[in-house]
């Protein structure tokens, strides 16, 4: 049984739902599974089947193609129950539902808990749990799956830690990462650990640089509230990019369970060099913001006009940051993350660049275009490119770049299932792999940490300015070692527009 809190929300009708139908059109839930809504808002259990299912616009075209009996089939399998004015309450009627559904379906007391809710519910939902005896593991298992953000900062992510660590054991939380329920992004374990052509120059000895851009093209939309609170070192960069980061660093792992690939994991975060002072923060970070612009012909609002932000606001939809990883394989090796809002084009790559020849024999080459780059396409357009260098055909030896790619969409598989469908079957299915382990979230906020810290407090802190539909600040360009630059890449793993639709 999986019990959704927070079910009225945005985030059961737009990612829960339509991955447990599909995995439910897979035939992948076991025959008594059952969901069971709880919010605040009173609803009947046909009142919610509606809201999520029936009604929803995000199943408007799934639900088009399906007959009525598969449709009731599936929103029967949901209910409902309203917890009362507050979340921290008397769980006893609650419970005596659970206990309802979980006779009348034979759900063997397996029981799912998912957090939807802000997290400074997550420890009263844990306490009033475990005192209706809704978290011990005598009869069934019981898991407890978090939502991000988790936590403000380290100091938050500590307590939020030691909150759930009252009520479950570790083992019991799965702290979602929907990046890492991403096909791509587990594909970067496989590429590495399943070839003997990548690790061997997987290290500072061919490695010259590493970049990770993660762009969107919407800007915040209308969770302005949310995002003031946050901005996008908190929203991007310290979960799903710093998890990103650590596939591409870690250690080969001894084995593929996910003790072992996680411990591996917590060892590339702890590596990477924590940036202490301000003047190494100044020097390796760069924070901004998006402005109005006019993108083809239509005019874009600026962070500040949107919707719930302050008028005066310095958060940043844009965030830059260099580092380096303290270890025997990647010292000396720079890491350039960027993310951002309101940009040419939504994208995630990484792109591994491998460092120009020893000796050169073709002079006069230019050496910064022509080294070997290893992109890794995360979406849209997923799939792997490989850039080297070839003769020009005709007299002498001109070198240039040629493209061997692979695309995900060549393999013609099965349905590749969305992220949150993937997420939701591990978690009944009791593997963690894909989930962050409480060690890896604290370490990742030790190296984000200081670093909003002196955004907030450094007087010398500036917040750059970028038209919306651009690249970001243009100095971002100069946190990059020597004059590389950013990949700008187009909608398309080939495409290198480097373009910009400032108007
Ligand atoms: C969320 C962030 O976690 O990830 C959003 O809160 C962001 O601000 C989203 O838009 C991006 O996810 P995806 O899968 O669309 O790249």
């Amino acid at each position: 049984m999986l019990i959704i809190f927070g079910a009225s929300g945005d985030l059961t009708a737009r990612k829960l739902v339509p991955a447990l139908l599909n995995l439910f059109k897979g035939k992948h839930l076991p025959e008594n599974f059952v969901v069971l809504g709880v919010s605040r808002s009173p609803m009947s259990d046909e009142n919610f089947r509606k809201k999520v299912v029936m009604e929803s616009e995000f199943l408007k075209k799934k639900l088009g193609k399906e007959d009525e009996a598969f449709i009731s089939e599936f929103a029967n399998k949901l209910f409902y129950t309203d917890i009362g004015t507050e979340y921290d309450t008397s769980y006893t009627l609650l419970a005596n539902r659970i206990q309802h559904l979980n006779e009348e379906f034979g759900t063997a007391n397996n029981f799912i808990f998912y957090l939807s809710t802000p997290p400074s519910l997550y420890e009263p939902i844990a306490k009033n749990l475990h005192e209706e005896g809704l978290t011990k593991e005598q009869k069934g298992w019981k898991r407890i799956i978090v939502e991000k953000p988790f936590g403000y900062d380290l100091a938050s992510a500590k307590a939020l830690n030691e909150g759930l660590h009252k009520y479950f054991q570790e083992s019991q939380v799965y702290r979602i990462d929907h990046y890492l329920g991403k096909e791509t992004v587990q594909n970067v374990l496989v590429t590495r650990f399943s070839n003997s052509i990548f690790e061997p120059v997987w290290n500072r000895r061919y490695i010259h640089h590493v970049e990770i851009t993660n762009a969107e093209t919407v800007g915040v939309e209308k969770r302005g509230g949310y995002y003031e609170k946050s901005g996008a070192l908190r929203d991007m960069f310290q979960s799903h990019l710093l998890q990103v980061l650590s596939l591409i660093v870690m250690e080969p792992p001894i084995n593929s369970d996910a003790e072992e690939i996680r411990n591996e994991k917590v060892k590339a975060l702890k590596s990477i060099r924590i940036m202490k002072d301000e003047e190494t923060i100044l020097k390796n970070t760069l924070r901004g913001q998006y402005v109005a612009s006019t993108i083809d012909g239509k005019k874009v609002k600026g962070y500040r006009e949107e919707e719930g932000v302050n008028p005066e606001s310095t958060t940043e939809t844009f965030a830059a940051v260099k580092f380096f990883i303290d270890n025997w394989r990647w010292s000396d090796v720079p890491f350039y993350v960027r993310t951002g809002k309101a940009m040419p084009t939504k994208v995630t790559e990484v792109v591994i660049h491998f460092k120009t020849p020893h000796h050169d024999i073709f002079k006069s080459q230019d050496a910064y275009k022509k080294d070997n780059k290893l992109i890794i396409r995360i979406q849209p357009d997923e799939g792997i490119l490989i850039k080297f260098g070839v003769k020009v055909p005709g007299l002498g030896f001109h070198v240039e770049q040629a493209n061997m790619d692979f695309y995900y969409s060549d393999l013609d598989a099965a349905h590749v299932m969305d992220a949150y469908e993937r997420l939701l079957l591990d978690a009944m299915q009791g593997d963690t792999t894909l989930y962050a382990r409480a060690d890896e979230v604290e370490a990742a906020w030790k190296f984000v940490d200081p670093i909003l810290k002196c955004w907030e407090n450094c007087p010398q802190v500036n917040t750059y300015g970028y038209s919306a539909g651009t690249w970001g600040p243009r100095n971002s360009d100069d946190l990059i070692d020597d004059s590389f630059g950013w990949r700008n890449p187009g909608d398309l793993l080939t495409d290198e527009s480097g373009f910009c639709l400032l108007c």
